[in-house]
């Protein structure tokens, strides 16, 4: 039954179950925990839960603290606008990431180099723009806060680079990086990978997580057009092996995976 469901609405069922486990105990065997103590035998029910319902290890942490850390964060009387606030922003920056498990993080600007050579050459003319117009389409798909489409719409500007970006915060943010820096050859969408026709780019980016990789997969197969390029930094797709790897050296040692369609 779980492994249908988001890890994180797993995490949360296991959470409740647990409360309500120790509620019955408690209450059957007639005993007066301290709240703490309370917090802790919910902690350790929860975990012990998530190792048998099979949710990854570096979940068990979070669930054996969770509820001890809610009651030591009530014991300090902080204005519950103030966790309203951590909410909201944390639900702009990270918005659907509990579904899509692809959450916020960055490419490096080694990365951002490694890209320019994966580009078609300027002489090539690409497959969309046709003679004396902008050579190629790019997309970055979920494409955070825009900083692989204004690096790259600066340092090839015979290019014309879309981003789609699900979560409102970076969207905003990447938004007004493109229309205060002025980057007209750029522009980003709200909205899902998804639903972008991939049909109209010569080079399709994507940095995402290993879960939609093979989905992703089927979608640029069916897609794009033969010649144009797909690049996953760091995600490999299940069984396909690329056409060239390129290796970055930054902090994260990433991987470029390319294939040519
Ligand atoms: C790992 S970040 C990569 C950001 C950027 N492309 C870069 O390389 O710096 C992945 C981004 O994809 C977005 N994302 C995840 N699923 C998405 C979806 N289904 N549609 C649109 N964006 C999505 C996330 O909100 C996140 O900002």
């Amino acid at each position: 039954m779980f492994k249908k469901l988001p890890p994180s609405v797993t995490a949360a069922l296991l959470q409740i179950t647990a409360v309500a486990l120790t509620l019955l105990s408690v209450h059957l065997f007639g005993l007066h925990p301290s709240p703490l103590a309370f917090a802790l035998l919910c902690g350790l029910l929860a975990a012990s839960l998530s190792r048998l319902a099979g949710l990854a290890r570096w979940w068990l942490p979070i669930q054996l603290l969770f509820a001890p850390a809610l009651i030591l964060m009530l014991a300090l009387h902080i204005p519950p606008g103030f966790f309203l606030a951590a909410f909201l922003i944390l639900l702009a920056v990270y918005w659907s990431t509990f579904r899509t498990q692809v959450p916020l993080y960055l490419s490096s600007e080694k990365v951002w180099r490694a890209l320019e050579h994966l580009l078609p050459s300027p002489a090539s003319g690409g497959g969309a723009g046709g003679e004396g117009k902008p050579g190629f389409r790019f997309i970055d798909l979920g494409s955070g806060l825009g900083g692989v489409l204004t690096h790259l719409a600066s340092a090839r500007s015979d290019g014309r680079y879309a981003g789609v970006e699900s979560a409102p915060l970076p969207f905003l943010w990447s938004w007004l990086r493109i229309k205060l820096g002025g980057y007209r050859n750029c522009n980003v969408r709200w909205g899902s990978i998804w639903d972008d026709d991939l049909a109209q780019y010569d080079v399709v980016f994507a940095y995402l997580s290993p879960v939609p990789m093979e989905r992703l997969w089927r979608k640029a197969r069916a897609e794009m057009r033969p010649g144009t390029v797909f690049i996953s930094s760091t995600f490999a797709v299940p069984e396909q092996t690329p056409h060239e790897t390129v290796q970055v050296d930054d902090l994260h040692r990433s991987t470029l995976l390319v294939w040519r369609m």
